[in-house]
């Protein structure tokens, strides 16, 4: 697998296909969601490419020493491939980089796979928001010490 590289704007309608095959159609983000995302103080966007293009993305933010995940996504037919956790792993590596100390992101209860792979990334559990998901199901929210950049 080669590894993760940034996204560029000009790829958001591949990775709104991408999104699209990852999310239920109620949390599916369109090009413009993820070419605003890009666009986002501190945001950036890292792909891991399969053999017909990407395969799976991330996009991340840092600011002011803080940072969030804004989604990951990996591709049905490549899932349970180790592409979540690379990603993961590199948006940690950069979101350090770019100097923050602690990450946060929200996940569903209900997702089983994502829970799984935060909690062996060393993630937290540190608040819930109430019926936050178009399903109704409750966001997690989580910590992740990101290594020491
Ligand atoms: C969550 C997601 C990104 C994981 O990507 P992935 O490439 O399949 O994950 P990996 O293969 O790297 O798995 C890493 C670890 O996560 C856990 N995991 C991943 N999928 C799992 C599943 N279906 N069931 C249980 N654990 C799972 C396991 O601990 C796994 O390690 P292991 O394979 O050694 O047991 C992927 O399932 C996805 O795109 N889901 C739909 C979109 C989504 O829910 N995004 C998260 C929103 S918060």
């Amino acid at each position: 697998m080669a590894p993760p590289r940034p996204a560029e704007p000009v790829e958001a309608p591949v990775l709104a296909v991408l999104h699209a095959a990852a999310f239920p159609p109620e949390e599916r983000w369109g090009e413009s969601a993820i070419r605003l995302m890009l666009g986002l103080e501190g945001a950036f966007g890292l792909v891991v490419e399969g053999a017909a293009g990407p395969a799976g993305f991330i996009l991340a933010r840092a600011v002011a020493g803080e940072a969030e995940i804004l989604t990951i996504a990996v591709d049905p037919s490549a899932q349970r491939g180790g592409l979540g956790a690379t990603l993961l792993g590199a948006a940690l590596a950069e979101v350090a980089r770019r100097g923050a100390s602690v990450l946060f992101l929200e996940v569903s209860e209900r997702n089983a796979p994502a829970r799984a792979l935060y909690a062996r990334t060393g993630a937290e559990p540190v608040g819930r928001r109430r019926r936050y998901y178009p399903d109704g199901s409750d966001a997690l929210v989580l910590r992740i010490t990101p290594p020491s950049g």
